[in-house]
């Protein structure tokens, strides 16, 4: 069953996603050659909680840690640990928190110092295919419309789309319906309709899409050991178009489309 939010509770989710950009942005700045990723996971817990927020990720299905740090080959879920950062590595940082009961989600990926020009494309290509994607969600397009303008830009670009996992309706959960995959058929899915609060998340690999989890059981990197990167923001469609709730506002308290907070 989709949730469909009324204009209280999209402010109420943008609130508790305004935690999530803010702490995003702020570790952006502490991604450097020698952190250890397990610092960035304890620099994050304390902000949401000094925020008044709580981390959305912990505890969830035993998922042990409040940021995901997914390095390189590592797609999603990678767990926070001693492992330093070096330069030429990418960082995928995914960062859920929950504010008065509502959720926020949204992920980067960061290059650690200088990384090589494939890095750099694979990263901005990731970021590009969510403006695809955001550019769908309007009244009475498809969920697969999305999914689609994701999957045919990224391949357009040379690289493929992870299909294991998706996109999702949130708010009062993490995951609500519907799923949105990054592949897919324009013309198929849910129709997309004001009040739709969806967390919309291309992963993609500089090879092939196959994936692996680890022995953690967490951590998903992709089967050829291909680079990887994410991006993802929460975003809320209305009568008037998406706006991305995951962004930091600007000064009359919306965000801008075209200006992503993670730049
Ligand atoms: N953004 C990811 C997702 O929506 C992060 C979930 S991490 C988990 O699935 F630990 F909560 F599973
Ligand atoms: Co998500």
């Amino acid at each position: 069953m989709i949730i469909y939010k009324s204009e209280s509770e999209i402010q109420a989710i943008r609130r508790a996603n305004q935690v999530v950009a803010k702490i995003l942005s702020e570790l952006a700045g502490m991604v450097r050659p020698g952190i250890a990723t397990l610092e960035l996971d304890r620099y994050a817990e304390k902000r949401t909680r000094e925020l008044g927020a709580l981390p959305a990720f912990k505890g969830y299905r035993g998922y042990p840690a409040s940021l995901c740090t997914s390095l390189n080959e590592e797609i999603v879920h990678g767990i926070p640990s001693n492992r330093r950062l070096k330069e030429g590595d990418i960082l995928s940082l995914d960062f859920g928190a929950i504010l008065d009961g509502f959720y926020g989600d949204a992920a980067v990926t960061f290059p650690v110092g200088k990384i090589t020009p494939a890095a750099g494309k694979l990263i901005a290509v990731a970021k590009e295919s969510f403006f695809k994607g955001i550019e769908q969600a309007v009244p009475g397009k498809r969920i697969g419309d999305i999914s689609a303008a994701v999957q045919a830009y990224v391949e357009s670009q040379g690289f493929s789309v992870i299909r294991n996992f998706v996109g999702h309706g949130i708010g009062f959960s993490l995951h609500e319906e519907p799923q949105v995959p990054n592949f897919g058929l324009s013309g198929h899915g849910p129709k997309i309709k004001p009040g739709m609060v969806l967390a919309i998340e291309p992963m993609i690999a500089a090879g092939d899409w196959d994936v692996e989890i680890l022995s953690d059981n967490w951590t998903a990197v992709t089967r050829d050991r291909s680079l990887s990167a994410h991006y993802e923001h929460t975003i809320a469609v209305t009568q008037d178009g998406p706006q991305i709730l995951s962004s930091l506002n600007d000064t009359k308290g919306r965000t801008a489309l075209k200006e992503p907070l993670h730049a």
